[in-house]
């Protein structure tokens, strides 16, 4: 990364920084959960015991691996396999694996924010898998879909895995979709996870899981400000809080203060006063069932194909094209 990109990130934290912690109700959005300790914490928050999507996914993929590769490319006429937020891609390699057993003729291009997981993902797919070309990708994602359209001149299967989505409400959701379908010829297709509404327990305790990790990688947030805009946040004046209404499917996360007081950010000459039990909203977790996702594709120009269920229903892949 050269320096100018560097300072263009940057300028954007602080900026949004400061319009959320000025704004009223506060509220940080949660792409910056994810530095080289938030995506380590993520990396523990997928081993949970609480949280089930990450393997609901892994079984879709093992138990529907025919068929998921077979609706990528039925007429093996070869195709790019875009992965927007590819991660460490241990659930992709499930699918790769099976699309170079089946012969299939394609190239993995995925895409992430986080160059170092880009990286680390390419060294380890040229390690394990050297027989599947990778042409990794930097980038966000509403940026990176401008860039699609002329990544290549193949068909497309893009896939957005883990429920990421969810971090959308919905009008953002079909302004990605939108973007999505317009970077894609007759024939492309989308796979998508989307983490379907159940039991509000079962969602409750993924995102407030008895270990603390989730509450860790939430407060990351607070201790990124500190690190990189030398704010002084205490850590143990804020508390992680989950709430999850089974009406909108919406679960939501904030740091709480737990007292009243002051944080000075030194970098951005600001001073942010909390009310005792004041919030910072940092993050939405969309749940979903069959109806919403169709609206949702037919808001957005796509139309669904079929789609994958794991075997408690938990969680679903739906392959979306292009409607007519
Ligand atoms: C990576 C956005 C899908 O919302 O479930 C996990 C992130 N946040 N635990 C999710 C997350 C708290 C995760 N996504």
């Amino acid at each position: 990364m050269n320096s100018k990109e560097q300072k263009v990130i940057i300028s954007t934290f602080e900026k949004e920084v400061c319009e959320g912690l000025t704004a009223f109700p506060k509220y940080l959005s949660s792409k910056y959960f994810y530095d080289e300790v938030g995506d380590g914490l993520f990396q523990q928050i997928m081993a949970l015991p609480e949280y089930y999507l990450t393997r609901a996914e892994y079984e879709i993929f093992e138990k529907h691996k025919l068929a998921i590769t077979q609706s990528f490319d039925a007429n093996k006429e070869g195709f790019d396999l875009i992965e927007l937020g590819a991660g460490d891609g241990k659930k992709t390699k499930v699918l790769l694996k099976e699309l170079l057993n089946q012969d299939y003729d394609f190239v993995y291009k995925p895409i992430d924010i986080s160059e170092n997981a880009v990286d680390g993902l390419i060294n380890n797919l040229n390690h394990e898998m050297p027989k599947v070309t990778v042409e990794g990708q930097i980038g966000e994602y509403f940026e990176v879909l401008d860039r699609l359209k002329h990544i290549s001149d193949r068909k497309k299967v893009i896939m957005v895995l883990g429920s990421n989505i969810g971090n959308l409400l919905h009008p953002r959701a079909i302004q990605f979709l939108k973007k999505l379908c317009n970077a894609m010829n007759p024939g492309d297709l989308v796979f998508m996870g989307f983490d379907q509404k159940k039991h509000p327990q079962k969602v409750l305790d993924a995102y407030n899981d008895k270990s603390g990790v989730t509450a860790a990688f939430n407060k990351n947030i607070l201790t990124r400000i500190n690190k990189e805009l030398n704010g002084n946040f205490d850590l143990n004046k804020f508390m992680h809080w989950e709430t999850y209404d089974p009406e909108n499917g919406t679960a939501r996360s904030y740091l709480i203060s737990t007292e009243k007081q002051t944080v000075d950010i030194d970098d951005l000459s600001l001073e942010v006063h909390f009310e005792v039990w004041e919030s910072i909203h940092t993050e939405i977790s969309q749940k979903y069932d069959d109806d919403i996702v169709k609206w949702l594709a037919e808001e957005s120009g796509l139309e669904i194909v079929k789609s994958f269920s794991d075997s408690n229903n938990d969680y679903k892949d739906y392959l979306l094209k292009k409607a007519k």
